[in-house]
């Protein structure tokens, strides 16, 4: 029950937490994974064997680095090339250092929501590979090229990698996929990466490795409440649990009371019950065909200009334009 008079938040962290944990089912969103805690985790995550994305999009773009730069490059101004989500930018580091070598004109603007991240990516790309110009951009992926359009006319390349559209549902990713093609122009170009569906053990162990590294990001979220909401939840009083339907190529990510439970929320001024075995679902990360892909970018407005896809056949970056017709 919410002891606190009005519904008044402070963050929109505070308002989603309260939003979720009160409605049936329970669930939050897997963007408030993403502290620095979950960011650290996250890396481990991208290093594990099973978490096979990284290391299939690190395979397509160390062997189609050639073709997809010039696709990219201009002759005539140049271009920006502009990353959501940057992170590490190990994987965008391969493009990177090609373009170099290819002597195109071009910056880089990583797009992140976290300062720290930026400033990291920017002391690692000024070590090795001095020859790139950078120019972060903190802030939200909308904001910032919305921001970038006004001061900058030249053709944009946008990158969007490790599926991180898999993060949303179809209605929601279609809506995402649109507001950026929107902003965009005939000559720019959006690269983006869709993991496919394939056995679906091989995605249930992606998402549920036994080392516990998915199940501590999981728990993460649990952890930042009580750090950022003073609260009390008992992290080992739930259990990671990871199922994948192959028919609808959703996996979907749940954190389960292990008993019947009372959490309190000092922030919040309220309690939440748990009956036993009750859920929290937190993430979904969707896996995707070649027609839904299609599908989507129809939806959306956008043309596959080329596809590219890894030798074990379990992943895909697709080139996009604006759809002129
Ligand atoms: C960032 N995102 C695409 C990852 C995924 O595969 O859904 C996040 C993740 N969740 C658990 N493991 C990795």
């Amino acid at each position: 029950m919410r002891e606190k008079s009005t519904l008044l938040f402070t963050s929109q962290f505070e308002k989603d937490v309260y939003e979720g944990l009160t409605q049936f089912p329970k669930q939050l969103s897997s963007k408030y994974f993403y502290d620095s805690k979950g960011d650290a985790l996250f890396q481990e995550i991208m290093e594990m064997p099973t978490y096979y994305l990284t290391n299939c999009e690190y395979d397509i773009l160390e062997t189609f680095k050639n073709e997809i730069c010039n696709y990219f490059k201009s002759d005539f101004n140049g271009f920006d090339l502009i990353e959501l989500g940057a992170g590490d930018g190990k994987k965008t580091k391969i493009l990177l250092e090609h373009l170099v070598n290819l002597n195109t004109s071009f910056t880089y603007l990583p797009i992140d929501i976290s300062e720290n991240a930026l400033e990291q990516l920017k002391t690692s790309l000024y070590n090795e590979l001095p020859d790139v110009t950078v120019n972060p951009m903190q802030g939200t992926y909308f904001e910032s090229i919305e921001s970038l359009c006004r001061t900058h006319q030249r053709k944009k390349v946008i990158l969007f990698l490790g599926s991180n559209i898999g993060n949303l549902l179809h209605p929601q990713a279609i809506e995402f996929l649109l507001g950026i093609q929107n902003l965009m122009n005939k000559e720019d170009l959006f690269f983006i990466g869709f993991d496919q569906k394939k056995h679906p053990q091989t995605i249930l162990e992606a998402y549920n490795d036994r080392e516990g590294i998915t199940e501590k990001f999981n728990k993460n979220l649990l952890t930042r409440i009580n750090r950022e909401l003073d609260g009390d939840f008992n992290p080992d009083k739930f259990i990671h649990w990871e199922v994948y339907d192959p028919e609808s190529g959703t996996a979907k990510s749940y954190l389960v009371s292990k008993e019947k439970q009372e959490v309190r929320i000092n922030h919040l001024g309220m309690n939440i019950s748990f009956g036993a075995w009750e859920t929290i679902h937190t993430e979904i990360s969707q896996k995707y065909n070649p027609e839904t892909v299609r599908w989507l970018c129809k939806k959306a407005g956008l043309e596959i200009v080329d596809e590219f896809g890894d030798t074990k056949k379990m992943y895909k970056n697709y080139l996009l334009k604006k759809n002129l017709k």
